[in-house]
C-alpha cells in the first residue's frame, strides 16, 4: 500500500509541473493548490493516525487529501476562475482527472471508490446522506482536513492583511458594518452560515467561523483549539455584542466537542 501511495505522490508531483508554458499568475495559483493539497494530505494523514485508524485507512486519507483538488489545475487553465459557480464542479473535475489518469487503478476498485466518494463530498455544503460506512468515515475526515488548512490560510491572511486584498478570499464583498440577520440567526442557531446570506467582508469571517458546526472529529477540535485560527478571525472583528455573543458560542461548542467521547458522531448513519 506505501508503495501505492508513493507511486500517487511521484504522480500528483508530474502532473502539477505537466503543463508546459502558463503565466506566471496561474504559477502563482498552481503553486497555492499544490501546497494546499500538500497540507490537507498531512492534516489528513495526522488526523487518522490519532483517531487510531487501521494504516489502510490512514493511507487513504492521506490519497484523499492529496488529491482533492487536483481538477483545480485544469479549472485554472480552461475558465480562468476559482469559482465553481461561474466554471464546473472542481471535485468532479478532481475525479475525472484521476478517472482519465488512471491514478488510483492499481488500488483496486473498493479503496478508489472511497476517495471518489471523499472527493465527491469534500466540497458541498453537506455529505450526500445516502452515504455510508468507510465512505462516509473518509468524507467526514476529507472535510476537516481541507476546513483546518484553509482555516489556517485564512488566519494568517486576516492577521498579515497590509491593505492588499485577495479577492479568492474575501469574495469581492464590501466590508460591512455590521453582521447580517440571516447570517447571525444561522450561527447562534448551531447552523453553517448559507452562502446566500453572505454579504458582507464581515459575513463572510462569521461564516467561516461556522464551519466549527460542520466538523466531525475530535482531533479535529484539539487542532483547532491549538491553533488558535478562530481568535486570530475573531481578533480582526469589532467587537460589539452580537460578534462577542457568536464567538463564545463557537468557543463553546469546540470546547464541548473536545470533552465529548471520541467518534460519538463517526457512527451515527446521520451527516449532521
Ligand atoms: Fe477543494
Amino acid at each position: 500500500m506505501k508503495d501505492l501511495v508513493n507511486n500517487s505522490i511521484n504522480w500528483f508531483n508530474n502532473y502539477c509541473n505537466s503543463f508546459g508554458t502558463i503565466s506566471d499568475q496561474q504559477q502563482l495559483n498552481f503553486g497555492i493548490k499544490t501546497e494546499h493539497s500538500k497540507r490537507v494530505a498531512e492534516n489528513a494523514f495526522n488526523l487518522a493516525t490519532k483517531l487510531q485508524w487501521q494504516e489502510e485507512d490512514i493511507q487513504i486519507a492521506f490519497l484523499a487529501g492529496l488529491l482533492h483538488d487536483v481538477g483545480r489545475f485544469s479549472q485554472l487553465l480552461e475558465y480562468n476562475t476559482f469559482n465553481d459557480e461561474q466554471s464546473v464542479d472542481h471535485a468532479a473535475l478532481s475525479i475525472k482527472v484521476l478517472r482519465e489518469e488512471k491514478t488510483l487503478e492499481s488500488f483496486g476498485d473498493g479503496i478508489s471508490e472511497i476517495v471518489f466518494a471523499a472527493i465527491q463530498n469534500h466540497n458541498k455544503f453537506n455529505i450526500v446522506s445516502t452515504l455510508k460506512g468507510r465512505e462516509l468515515m473518509h468524507a467526514r475526515l476529507i472535510r476537516d482536513a481541507d476546513k483546518l488548512d484553509i482555516l489556517k490560510v485564512l488566519s494568517e491572511y486576516y492577521i498579515k492583511r497590509n491593505g492588499q486584498a485577495n479577492h479568492t478570499l474575501t469574495w469581492e464583498l464590501p466590508k460591512g458594518l455590521s453582521v447580517s440577520h440571516d447570517a447571525a440567526r444561522e450561527v447562534l442557531a448551531g447552523k453553517m452560515v448559507s452562502k446566500k446570506n453572505v454579504v458582507s467582508e464581515m459575513d463572510v469571517k462569521i461564516m467561516q467561523l461556522s464551519w466549527v458546526f460542520d466538523l466531525n472529529y475530535k482531533p479535529t477540535f484539539e487542532f483547532l483549539s491549538k491553533s488558535r485560527y478562530f481568535e486570530a478571525i475573531y481578533s480582526t472583528l469589532p467587537k460589539n455584542d452580537l460578534i462577542i455573543e457568536i464567538y463564545r458560542k463557537i468557543k463553546v461548542y469546540t470546547e464541548n466537542r473536545i470533552l465529548q467521547k471520541q467518534d460519538a458522531k463517526m457512527y451515527s448513519t446521520s451527516n449532521q
